[in-house]
């Protein structure tokens, strides 16, 4: 099947658009408050962010665009927000690069990939998004993949090319979304998710010569969970294992519909299998789906490879389904910090904080080596604002239960904590104690090897990324504090602590929260 050849005469009026959208994105700034506005997390300033998009560097910058509602700090009307760095920590914001147009992507610019052409131009492929009655949501919808390509090096000015590909004519498909385009061996592919009309998750993939006429090849997944109606922005990528070889990841969020389900809460995993993949042959999985995270508050990653070939990841850092406290402060929504994917020795997926977080760090709170004795607390820091805090606790010498860390202690109680517990080997982020917000648990149980706990773990004014031995596990969670200076406490309980290496530092700002 060949798509249908691109719309050349594409009607758009985004310049008025995006002037509008930042206007009000100004004004929004103007009154927002900054109590949890992430200080080196990426976020709109004002308004609602979902998925990374588009994430790439191109003319020595890195790039990230991000899904914007820039008229209210819930979903809504979808653009593209842009932020552009030099270094990957610190980032400029950039003017709003896409916006809904006139034709198909009228109420939308949803999800999408950038990739750079063999004319050097960076090409983006997106969602757009029109409702059959705009009044009326449930009536369906219409998705189709449309393409646009820079105008500058800056990559802040588009033309939008229109439509690339629609689904099959003989289907209504109001889930048909999120295409990820990338080069191999001299032929572009892309992949997108579908919720066929039969309510199955599936990964579609094409090919195509020319970036812009494609051809429908299979589908290379279908999601065997009967609840999943829909995977959201599938990902594809080669990793090389310790000997060599090649193995693919094939990542997805799924959408589920049952109500039963812990994950439904959020309606939804973000996960990937890893596998052998060929256009010819599709994707073969290896594994079962893995969680990508296990906090409560990650959704909808993006990967991109940077120029020294290591692959990069932003997720999401999704509210949680109750009421977000931070939309009567102006905005809703940030990016996880960058990581990095990689196999380790043992093959295992892992992901880690990108080299370049490093830059951030300011004064050094901490270093060398920490007892907690048996039932007591060591506070480390009295206010932390942004910060990091690297661990290596030697679990043979060490008696505790349960011990960890208290993150954003306030006068008057309340804090979060994360812990580790010796006998079950689950590390603990527990929200019950927490100044605002949602209140719940999450848990990830490690592997019992090793002696050491090693844990890195990164705290903003409005979330905590914790990431375990070597990346091994993951947990991104939103932290909401109450008012006065946010102490940063070491606790032991059942035992003593043994903190072989401790290092705590302070980090700087990147660079967007004054604008
Ligand atoms: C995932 C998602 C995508 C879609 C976008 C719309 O969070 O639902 O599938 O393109 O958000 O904002």
């Amino acid at each position: 099947m060949k798509t249908d050849s691109v719309d050349r005469t594409y009607p758009d009026d985004s310049e008025k658009a995006i002037n509008k959208a930042e206007q009000h994105l100004r004004r929004g700034r103007a009154s927002r408050r900054d109590r949890w506005y992430p200080l080196f997390h990426i976020a709109s300033q004002s308004g609602w962010i979902n998925d990374p998009n588009g994430l790439s560097y191109y003319h020595g910058r890195w790039h990230v665009y991000y899904q914007l509602n820039p008229y209210e700090p819930v979903w809504g009307p979808m653009y593209w927000g842009h932020v552009s760095s030099s270094d990957m920590v610190t980032w400029r914001r950039e003017r709003v690069a896409l916006a809904p147009g006139e034709g198909d992507d009228k109420d939308g610019v949803f999800s999408g990939s950038a990739v750079v052409d063999d004319n050097g131009n960076l090409c983006v492929y997106y969602t757009g998004q029109r409702w059959l009655d705009p009044n009326n949501s449930r009536a369906g919808q219409t998705q189709v993949q449309m393409m646009a390509r820079a105008l500058d090096s800056n990559a802040v000015h588009f033309e939008k090319l229109g439509r690339i590909i629609a689904p099959p004519q003989n289907q209504r498909m109001d889930d048909f979304r999120d295409p990820k385009v990338w080069k191999q061996d001299g032929i572009w592919y892309m992949i997108h998710g579908v919720g066929t009309a039969q309510q199955k998750g599936q990964i579609w993939l094409y090919s195509s010569r020319d970036m812009i006429s494609w051809t429908f090849l299979k589908v290379i997944f279908e999601d065997k969970n009967p609840d999943v109606f829909m995977v959201e922005c599938p990902d594809l990528f080669p990793l090389k294992n310790a000997k060599g070889d090649t193995v693919w990841v094939l990542c997805l969020s799924e959408m589920r519909r049952d109500p039963q389900d812990p994950d439904a809460e959020t309606n939804v995993v973000a996960g990937y299998m890893v596998g052998d993949f060929s256009p010819e042959t599709g994707f073969q999985s290896k594994t079962s789906l893995r969680k990508w995270d296990h906090g409560h508050n990650f959704y909808a990653p993006q990967s991109f490879m940077a120029p020294d070939g290591r692959r990069i990841m932003y997720g999401w850092m999704k509210p949680d389904s109750s009421s977000m406290p931070t939309i009567e402060d102006g905005w809703n929504g940030q990016l996880t910090i960058p990581r990095e994917v990689r196999l380790d020795s043992k093959g295992n997926v892992c992901t880690l904080p990108v080299s370049e977080m490093a830059e951030l760090r300011e004064n050094e709170l901490q270093a060398g080596s920490l007892l907690v004795q048996p039932e007591s607390e060591i506070t480390i820091c009295e206010d932390l604002q942004a910060g990091e805090i690297i661990m290596e606790i030697d679990l043979e010498t060490s008696s505790f239960h349960r011990a960890g860390l208290k993150i954003h202690a306030t006068a008057d109680g309340s804090y979060v904590l994360l812990t580790y517990n010796k006998e079950t080997h689950q590390l603990v982020l527990d929200r019950s104690k927490g100044g605002n917000g949602d209140r719940s648990s999450r848990v990830v149980e490690l592997d019992a090897e090793g002696n050491q706990l090693r844990l890195r773990v990164y705290v903003d004014r409005g979330s905590i990324e914790v990431f375990a031995n070597q990346g091994q596990a993951v947990l991104s969670s939103y932290s909401f504090p109450n008012e006065g200076p946010r102490r940063l406490i070491m606790t032991s309980s059942g035992g003593n602590m043994v903190i072989s290496q401790c290092q705590v530092f302070t980090l700087s700002d990147n660079g967007l929260d004054g604008e």
